[in-house]
């Protein structure tokens, strides 16, 4: 997909905005005046009143001009408000299905809206293509144009930024929407080394090395498929850099339950079980790639949690990387064991670390709490939780901060070992944050992000947002890390 500013003319479709309070108000257009003369700016309004639009979000209007050019009128709120934007471009381009290139003529105030609106609709044009038969390929935006009017002086530089940030976000939704027998660990491995700049580097540790260096969650975890398992470390350090981030994302390439196997309803979207880990690999590709002065190491423990005669058996005590001893009461519980073996070797590996964050689809009980699009923030350090909240809400991506109760600690003791890896069920998400918990230095700020629920859409796409993977997560570390590295 090639962003640009330009304008297609006549023979292009053309995106427009426009606001009104409530159906029967005064129509404004949020467009740019060079797009059109006014008379067909009144021809426009026209149209719009015609067709009795009232303003809500998520509004839009389809209007074929006298000279057989379609516009596509979005709705924007009354006040400014750039996830509003966003979601109004993404749902433009997701009503311009069979058009090859579009014009954005949305009027922007300043560099923050009109990087919403690419955003939105860079987001919004995205298709999976790759396992289709070629016959039934639709069409998909190849080409955006950006009219943004006078106002945005550095629109192209803007757009530059914006693009190499999507294309990641586009990358993680083409690895999550992989099926789990293409995407085993070693492929997702493949995949990434062929989209790494030369700024990153790539280290993996095989099978019989997480074995022999006693890695014992993900070998347990792994140890059940045909598929061995992996551990996945980037690292990005460029020469002017005052902090120091470490990324963590569970990547379980496809989550049976193990012998606590999940009913099939249950099973069908653990495929994106490895969302915390292509999010995490998209995040160090897109802050390399837009030059932040800040190191970042991101590390991805691969597995397949699969049923096998050498899968791991609730009741086993395993020991995570560093020493740390888990009776595993639940094999569905696994993720927590590969992130245990990664956090650890993320601190040993990096000295000085100004902070850890991990992503991962934990567990059921986030979307119980938060529900599908909201994902959960917990942590250790207070103001390292609301800086990663300020950066997520610029970034556009729903994030609320959960409490880790110590009453529920003593859940996760274990007779036999140092800990259980399931607790009390009620809380389960603040649970699985507690387990976590154990395995990061107490005076390390630690993130813990479970992104369960808007990880995968299962349902209707909305805004900028498809059906299957999202993306999510890759906005806000990537924001983040660039807010951390200035501060
Ligand atoms: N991958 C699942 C969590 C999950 C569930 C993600 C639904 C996305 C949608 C995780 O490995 C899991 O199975 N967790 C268990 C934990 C329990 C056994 C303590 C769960 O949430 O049921
Ligand atoms: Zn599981
Ligand atoms: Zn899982």
């Amino acid at each position: 997909m090639k962003l640009s500013v330009e304008d297609f003319g006549k023979t292009a479709p053309l995106v427009i905005g426009y606001r009104c309070a409530r159906e029967g108000s005064p129509i404004t257009l949020v467009a740019n005046a060079s797009s059109f003369t006014s008379k067909e700016e009144s021809w426009l309004m026209k149209a719009l009143r015609n067709s009795r639009v009232a303003g809500k979000s998520n509004e839009f209007r389809t209007i074929t001009n006298p000279e057989g050019q379609l516009i596509v009128a979005v709705a924007l709120s009354q006040k400014s408000d750039l996830e509003g934007m966003r979601r109004a471009a993404g749902v433009a381009s997701r009503t311009l299905i069979g058009y090859k290139r579009a014009t954005f003529a949305i009027a922007c105030k300043d560099s923050n809206e009109f990087r919403a609106v690419v955003e939105g609709a860079a987001l919004g044009a995205y298709h999976f293509h790759q396992f289709k038969g070629t016959d039934e390929l639709p069409v998909s935006l190849e080409k955006i144009g950006f009219q943004p009017g006078r106002t945005i002086k550095n629109a192209q530089a803007i757009i530059r930024r914006t693009e190499i940030l999507v294309e990641q976000v586009r990358f993680v939704r083409d690895l999550i929407n992989m099926p789990p027998s293409y995407l085993t660990p070693e492929r997702f491995i493949t995949l990434v080394k062929e989209s790494l700049p030369k700024t990153v580097r790539m280290n993996v540790k095989t099978h019989t090395q997480l074995k022999s260096e006693g890695y014992g969650g993900i070998t347990a975890v792994g140890q059940g498929s045909a598929n061995p398992p992996r551990l996945l470390h980037l690292s990005y350090k460029p020469t002017k850099s005052k902090k120091k981030l470490a990324f963590v994302g569970k990547g379980i390439t496809f989550d049976t339950g193990g012998l606590a196997l999940k009913p099939a309803q249950g099973m069908e979207a653990m495929k994106s079980d490895m969302s915390g880990a292509a999010a995490v690999v998209g995040a160090i590709i897109a802050i390399a790639e837009l030059k932040l002065p800040i190191s970042i190491d991101a590390w991805a423990p691969l597995a397949e949690n699969m049923v096998s005669e050498s899968a791991t058996r609730p009741s086993d005590i395993i020991t995570i990387y560093g020493g740390k001893t888990v009776e595993v009461l639940n094999p569905d519980a696994e993720g927590r064991l590969i992130l245990a073996d990664a956090l650890v070797r993320a601190v040993e590996v990096t000295k000085d670390l100004d902070g850890v964050i991990d992503v991962a689809t934990l567990t059921g009980a986030q979307i119980v709490a938060l529900g599908k699009r909201t994902a959960a923030v917990m942590g250790n350090n207070d103001q390292f939780r609301e800086g990663f909240l300020d950066a997520a809400q610029t970034a556009g991506e729903s994030f609320w901060p959960m409490p880790l109760p110590e009453e529920l600690r003593a859940s996760l003791d274990s007779p036999v070992a140092d800990l259980a890896n399931i607790g009390e069920r009620m809380g389960g998400m603040l649970v699985a944050g507690l387990f976590l918990r154990e395995f990061v230095p107490a005076d390390l700020p630690w993130l813990h992000l479970d992104i369960a629920g808007p990880s995968f859409n299962e349902e209707q796409p909305h805004g900028y947002t498809p059906v299957g993977g999202v993306g999510f997560a890759v906005r806000s570390l990537t924001y983040f890390a660039e807010v951390t590295a200035t501060s």
